[in-house]
């Protein structure tokens, strides 16, 4: 059940596609207080456990910490920060009583989750107009399943975008990527995609390209696709103020660039330097930007990342002008340390100033409304933008799209990835604690950069990071200029990234299978082990272990140097180990407490009883894998059914019955509704 309650008059955020009529009075279970600013509490049980926030730090538990809703351009995701790219206000209590809570502000919410009380949740919102949802069910995965209807559907990308991507920001021309092509293929290692981040453009202007550096794109890309290889494009949010650039001459003069209180558009500087933010919240602005990208579809392009739109900025005038007046102002022959640091603070606190962000106006049908407000909804309607755009250039066809920024509502038009982490280890363990928050919220399609985004990878992190990313939707190896090369083939022994590659593109029909049928049910892909093993304790405290999708279970080696990993299993499972694309061990394990051992190129993976995993045979490109032929590995004695959907990967009648084979195993026989499909059955 769903409950709405309305305070004042919110804001529209669109964060919610299926209308549910208000409930008057005050939610249940919460305590609200306040009547300019508003609070909710809740006063949790010891044993009470707090999920959901999906782009957040920390752990799959939320107890603990304090989390503030506010898309930040963070670039250190260490353990003190309380706000990254996102901004998913959507919380799963399991506890004395167990349920969802969706709150529906666009800008600024503090949830203290047992940091100043350890056991009292609040959610303080500077503001007294929101939508506030109370969802209950019968199960956690069915409380989850009810908001997801809520919030809609969630983005497809198309067939290809389920391949390897390689990345890096510093890929200086059409020979530093077609060395990145030659790499892979060279190794024998799988390839879908090549990231072109902010150097293939013409001084860092929106829908240009630089023609020195990257001559004739048009053919290039063609070029690119014989060899079957994507390239993805980035695009930012700020336009560059230059007199004769077509994008910011378009914009100032039809008015679509966010303004301020004088009328006069505001300047941030970005990576162009002086730039305005397109007015993303403005219908009209957003279809003139989401047209834009037909500048690049036109060139062979089907893929964009959309980045900077919290949105980021290194400063703004007004910022460099209060600095330059607190140093002028300073009597450097006297100054003490006390008239210095002040200084020293203004200019670490350039970036991404509160300040900044109240400084200007969105025009939202006629009204304006303060930045700060709704802030979060700017890389939303940002992507949304884009994805609208593309509808129009190509209605029946999807586009791989995905976003820096997002806040619930976003996850119908992309997905999103989870921003500069850093070669750590420990970020190998947020990565894989965010996925089943980031499910919660409808974000499907995300990924981490692989290897880690800051500071410089070694191979074993590597190859740890892959093993974990060949599960997750998108799998992109990226990483900031500066750093060391992260490409696979960069490394020692490359060979040793093969079975890893590879073993994802035997598994992209059913990860794409498994997608798809998320996607349309409203389920996770992703899950903790207390969904499904709600009464079980260590299951609901386990948080380094994750259910996939119907029948799977992971345990990701995430410690630099183990030589494996303690397990715990639920329920007796199959235990597979991929030793490489084409080996494994099966052993049956019982429930209880298992170690493992784990080489750097092996990949442990658990069946649950009655499933199966489906593989198709190795490839190099997701054109190339056939998708007729499979092996299904499970237990002698399991009997269950299993849908595959199959489709041409990138049209969008996902309804068409044809889609949908059923594949079927009773008794240690096999059938199944395509009498097309060769099946071999591995069973232990
Ligand atoms: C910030 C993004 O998070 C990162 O992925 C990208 O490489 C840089 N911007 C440069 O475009």
């Amino acid at each position: 059940m769903i409950q709405k309650y309305r305070y004042g008059h919110p804001f529209e955020t669109e964060a919610v596609f299926m209308p549910v009529k208000e409930t008057l009075g005050q939610p249940n279970f919460l305590t609200v207080s306040g009547d300019k600013a508003l609070s909710f509490s809740y006063h949790m049980s010891p044993n009470d456990i707090v999920y959901g926030l999906g782009e957040a730090n920390r752990g799959i538990n939320k107890r603990g910490f304090r989390y503030k809703s506010f898309c930040s351009d963070e670039p250190s995701h260490s353990e003190d920060k309380e706000s990254l790219y996102g901004a998913h206000n959507f919380l799963l209590i399991k506890g004395t009583i167990t349920f969802g809570l969706f709150l529906d502000y666009p800008g600024l919410v503090t949830f203290d989750i047992g940091y100043t009380h350890l056991n009292e949740l609040s959610i303080e919102v500077p503001d007294c107009n929101l939508d506030l949802y109370i969802i209950t069910g019968a199960s956690l995965l069915s409380i989850v399943n009810q908001f997801r209807k809520l919030i809609g559907p969630s983005y497809i990308p198309p067939y290809f975008a389920f391949g390897f991507g390689q990345s890096r920001w510093g890929y200086q021309n059409t020979a530093d990527i077609k060395a990145v092509a030659d790499g892979y293929q060279k190794h024998n290692l799988p390839l879908d995609m090549i990231y072109l981040d902010i150097d293939y453009m013409d001084h860092y202007k929106d829908f240009t390209i630089n023609e020195e550096r990257f001559p004739n794109f048009n053919d290039f890309t063609a070029e690119m696709k014989e060899r079957g290889i994507h390239l993805i494009p980035i695009i930012d949010a700020g336009v560059k103020i230059e007199d004769g650039y077509s994008i910011y001459e378009e914009g100032k003069a039809s008015g679509y660039f966010c303004k301020k209180e004088d009328g006069s558009f505001f300047t941030a500087g970005v990576w162009p330097g002086r730039t305005h933010f397109p007015d993303m919240l403005n219908k009209e602005a957003r279809e003139w930007f989401g047209s834009k990208y037909e500048f690049l579809t036109l060139q062979g392009i089907d893929g964009f990342w959309n980045d900077m739109n919290e949105p980021a900025m290194f400063y703004s005038d007004e910022g460099i002008k209060d600095l330059l007046s607190a140093v002028f102002a300073t009597d450097l022959s006297t100054a003490s340390a006390d008239d210095i640091l002040p200084i020293r603070d203004k200019i670490s606190g350039l970036s991404n100033r509160l300040e900044d962000y109240k400084l200007f106006y969105h025009n939202v049908n006629g009204t304006p409304i303060r930045h700060d407000m709704i802030h979060n909804l700017y890389g939303y309607n940002m992507t949304r933008a884009a994805y609208e755009g593309l509808e129009k250039i190509a209605p029946k066809k999807r586009f791989l799209l995905f976003s820096r920024s997002s806040y619930i509502g976003m996850h119908r038009y992309g997905g999103i990835w989870t921003g500069d982490n850093s070669s750590w280890w420990s970020h190998l363990l947020l990565n894989i604690k965010m996925m089943p928050s980031l499910n919660m919220c409808g974000f499907l399609y995300s990924g981490a950069d692989l290897g880690g985004f800051s500071c410089n990878a070694t191979k074993d992190l590597l190859l740890r990071f892959l093993a974990f990313g060949i599960f997750t939707p998108l799998m992109r190896n990226h990483s900031a200029i500066g750093t060391r090369n992260q490409e696979c083939y960069q490394f020692e022994d490359c060979e040793d990234f093969k079975g890893l590659l590879r073993l994802r593109y035997r598994l992209i029909p059913y990860l794409y299978s498994e997608f798809i049928k998320a996607a349309l049910n409203n389920t996770m892909l992703f899950m903790p082990l207390g969904f499904l093993y709600e009464d079980d304790p260590i299951a609901a405290h386990t948080e380094d272990q994750l259910l996939f999708a119907d029948g799977l279970m992971l345990a990701p080696v995430y410690e630099q140097n183990a030589i494996g990993r303690h397990v715990y299993l639920p329920e007796d499972m199959l235990y597979l180990k991929f030793t490489s694309e084409n080996t494994y061990e099966a052993v049956p394990l019982t429930k209880g407490h298992h170690y493992i051992e784990v080489s750097l190129t092996e990949v442990p993976v658990f069946i649950r009883k009655n499933h199966f995993l489906l593989l198709a045979d190795a490839a190099n490109s997701t054109s190339h894998i056939d998708q007729t032929t499979f092996t299904l590995i499970g237990e002698k004695d399991a009997s269950g059914t299993l849908t595959l959907y199959r489709d041409d990967g990138f049209s969008k009648d996902y309804d068409s019955p044809s889609h949908y084979t059923t594949i079927q195993l009773a008794d240690g026989s096999l059938t199944s509704s395509d009498p097309a499909l060769h099946i071999i059955a591995n069973l232990y």
